[in-house]
């Protein structure tokens, strides 16, 4: 538990750099970046909802409170890395209407 708080603050400080070069610059996107986007999106959308599947049989069948409590932030991770590919959709199709 003590290394996941570790691992979410160094995430945290990552994702409010981005927030800070968001705010300092303008990001454009070129076709390549959203055809990279596409890809990443279509290979990463079926993996994550395989995941999520698997996490939930796995915690379906685990009755130590331990793994149980490691399955349960394991599958919200992957319910939410499900949600990111849908975002990530939506910021290709924004970024797709000022793409060159
Ligand atoms: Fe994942």
């Amino acid at each position: 538990m003590i290394e996941m708080v570790k691992m979410d603050s160094q995430k945290h400080r990552r994702i409010l750099e981005a927030i800070r070069l968001s705010l300092d610059s303008t990001v454009t996107f070129t076709t390549d970046d959203l055809k990279v986007i596409d890809f990443f999106v279509d290979k990463h959308a079926l993996i994550e909802k395989n995941a999520i599947e698997t996490a939930e049989q796995a915690l379906a069948m685990s009755s130590l409170p331990i793994p149980k409590m490691l399955l349960e932030h394991l599958l919200e991770d992957e319910k939410k890395h499900d949600a990111y590919m849908g975002e990530l959709n939506e910021i290709k199709l924004y970024m797709a209407k000022g793409a060159d």
